[in-house]
């Protein structure tokens, strides 16, 4: 078995949202690796990230994604970082990939509408998302069979894109 889709781009791309609207309109399950990375941990990424540190989670991740890959059928949302991961980029070769793209002003405004993400709460969010992306485009496009852009448009019309690329 091997996902239909994998969905990867940065944080505030819209990854869960369209996730699960592409597998309602595929008729099939949706799965994030961030979910199942908290599941085996019994506790929240910000968690994970506060208490264990953030190479303890990448682990943790990596070792989530390769299962994920292994074992689900359906639409799959890798966590932001998980494209950092040399393993996760290989494996992820054999795959139908969509990049959700965001630019930095509606990333950064996206962001900023949840406190859930440990890694983008520093004093400067705009310059931490600015570095982001800027180190992670290119392993994202590495990895992308397709990709679509989210900035100012609709979940319904990201998930068009998406099906119209497959
Ligand atoms: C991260 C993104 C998060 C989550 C963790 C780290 C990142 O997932 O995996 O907080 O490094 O970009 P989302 O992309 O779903 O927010």
């Amino acid at each position: 078995m091997s996902p239909r889709v994998v969905l990867v781009g940065p944080p505030g791309s819209g990854k869960t949202t369209v996730g699960q609207l592409l597998a309602e309109r595929l008729g099939l399950a949706f799965r994030d690796t961030d979910v199942d990375v908290a599941a085996t941990a019994g506790k929240t990424v910000s968690d994970i990230f506060t208490q264990d540190g953030e190479p303890a989670f990448r682990a943790m991740e990596e070792q989530a994604v390769a299962t994920a890959l292994a074992e689900h059928d359906g639409v799959l949302a890798l966590g932001g970082g998980a494209v950092l991961a040399e393993r996760t980029r290989k494996l992820l070769a054999d795959h139908v990939v969509a990049f959700l793209n965001v630019g930095l002003a509606e990333g950064v405004r996206r962001t900023g509408l949840s406190t859930a993400r440990p890694l983008l709460t520093g004093v400067n969010p705009r310059a931490t998302f600015k570095a982001l992306l800027d180190a992670r485009l290119p392993l994202y496009r590495e990895v992308a069979t397709l990709e679509v852009d989210t900035d100012h448009r609709e979940p319904q019309v990201v998930v068009a894109d998406v099906l119209a690329g497959l």
